[in-house]
C-alpha cells in the first residue's frame, strides 16, 4: 500500500542533505538569533543549525523561524544541543556566552567565556574539521585566539568578527557629518574590537579624495570641526546601545552575514577581522587584532598591509601589548 508521499513523488534520486554552505550558529541569545535571521533572510545559506544549552529555547527558536520557512528560499533549519546536528559545517558562528552588563567592560568577561569555549570549540572541530570558526563572543579578539588555541586549526581558519561592526559604525557616523552613504564613506577602524580600537584617519576618503589632503589636522586634538568626536562615538557605541536597550543585536546580526557571504561565496572582499597579527606592523606577540583581510573559501587569504602613520602604529602596538597582558593570565 502506497503512502501519499509515494503516490505523489516518483523518487529519481536520494535528496542530498548536506549542503556546501552549511552555517553552525552557537548560542541562540540576542546575537545568534540576530546573526541567523540575518544570514537566513539575506540567503547566505539555506542550511542553519542552532546550539545551545538551553534546550526550551533553542527549540523555541527553532520553531519560530521555521515557521518563517515559505518566506525564506527553502531554507533548512535545524537546532540541538547535540554538536552532531552540526557536523560538515562550512561555517561556525559562535556567539554563545555571557554579554557585558551595563558598564562591564569587553575584557572583565574575559575567563567566564573562555571557560564556556572548552566545551564548544573541541566539539566543533570533531564535528566539521574543515570548518572555518568565525567567533563573536566578546571580548573577541582575545576569544579569537581561545579558538584557535583549543581548536589547532590553522590561522586562516579561526576569524573574529573583529572591527568590522565598529567600521561600520564608524561609516555610519561619518555618512551622518557628510550627508554622503555609508557604503560611500570610506573609513577602517582597526585593532581591537573595543576601547583601544584604532581609526585609521590617515586613508579616510571620500571617491578616493582623503579628508586628511584637505585638512591635516582631521580627526586630530586640533581639528576644529571635531571629527574626532566620530571615533569617540564608536568606543562609545555599545556601551550607549546597551545602557538603552539592554544589548546589542541587529547591527551585528548584519556584520556577521556579511563576513559570511564573504567566506562562502569565495569573493575576496576586505573586511576589518581579528587575525593572527604576529610580525605585522611592528607587532611582536600571538595577538588576534583587527586589519583589512581578503576573506574566501579557505577564510583570512590575504592581510592588505596598511600603510600607518607612526601614531597609528604605535597605538595598535599598544592594543596588542594590552590583549597579550590578558591572554597569559588565562586557565586553559
Ligand atoms: N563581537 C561583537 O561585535 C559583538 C557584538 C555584540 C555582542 N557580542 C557578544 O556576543 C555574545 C552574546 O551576546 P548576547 O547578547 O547574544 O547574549 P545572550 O545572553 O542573549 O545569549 C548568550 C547565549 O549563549 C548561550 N550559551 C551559554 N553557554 C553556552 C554553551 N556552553 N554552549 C552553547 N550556548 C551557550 C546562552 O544559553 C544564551 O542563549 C556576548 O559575549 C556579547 O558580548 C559581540
Amino acid at each position: 500500500m502506497s503512502t501519499l508521499k509515494e503516490k505523489l513523488l516518483s523518487v529519481v534520486a536520494e535528496p542530498i542533505t548536506t549542503g556546501k554552505n552549511k552555517i553552525t550558529v552557537v548560542g541562540v541569545g540576542q546575537v545568534g538569533m540576530a546573526c541567523a535571521f540575518s544570514i537566513l533572510t539575506n540567503n547566505v545559506s539555506n542550511e542553519v543549525v542552532l546550539i545551545d544549552v538551553m534546550a526550551d529555547k533553542l527549540k523555541g527558536e527553532m520553531m519560530d523561524l521555521q515557521h518563517g520557512s515559505s518566506f525564506l528560499n527553502n531554507a533548512r533549519i535545524n537546532a540541538s544541543t547535540d554538536y552532531a546536528a552540526t557536523a560538515n559545517s562550512s561555517l561556525c558562528v559562535i556567539t554563545a556566552g555571557a554579554r557585558q552588563r551595563e558598564g562591564e567592560t569587553r575584557l572583565d568577561l574575559v575567563q567566564r567565556n573562555t571557560d564556556i569555549f572548552k566545551g564548544i570549540i573541541p566539539q566543533l572541530v570533531k564535528f566539521s574539521p574543515n570548518a572555518i570558526l568565525l567567533v563573536v563572543s566578546n571580548p573577541v579578539d582575545i576569544l579569537t585566539y581561545v579558538a584557535w588555541k583549543l581548536s589547532g586549526f590553522p590561522k586562516n581558519r579561526v576569524i573574529g568578527s573583529g572591527t568590522n561592526l565598529d567600521s561600520a559604525r564608524f561609516r555610519f557616523l561619518l555618512s551622518q557629518k557628510l550627508n554622503v552613504a555609508p557604503t560611500s564613506c570610506h573609513g577602517w577602524i582597526i585593532g581591537e574590537h573595543g576601547d583601544t580600537s584604532v581609526p585609521v584617519w590617515s586613508g579616510v576618503n571620500v571617491a578616493g579624495v582623503r579628508l586628511r589632503d584637505l585638512d591635516e589636522n582631521v580627526g586630530t586634538e586640533k581639528d576644529s570641526e571635531n571629527f574626532g568626536d566620530i571615533h569617540k562615538q564608536v568606543v562609545q557605541s555599545a556601551y550607549k546601545v546597551i545602557q538603552l536597550k539592554g544589548y546589542t543585536s541587529w547591527a551585528i546580526g548584519l556584520s556577521i552575514s556579511n563576513l559570511a557571504s564573504a567566506i562562502l561565496r569565495n569573493s575576496g572582499q576586505v573586511h576589518a577581522v581579528s587575525t593572527m597579527c604576529n610580525g605585522l606592523h611592528g607587532i611582536s606577540e600571538e595577538v588576534f587584532l583587527s586589519v583589512p583581510c581578503v576573506l574566501g573559501e579557505s577564510g583570512v587569504t590575504c592581510i592588505v598591509q596598511q600603510k600607518l602613520t607612526q601614531k597609528e602604529q604605535d597605538l595598535l602596538k599598544k592594543s596588542a601589548v594590552a590583549m597579550h597582558d590578558v591572554q597569559t593570565g588565562l586557565k586553559f
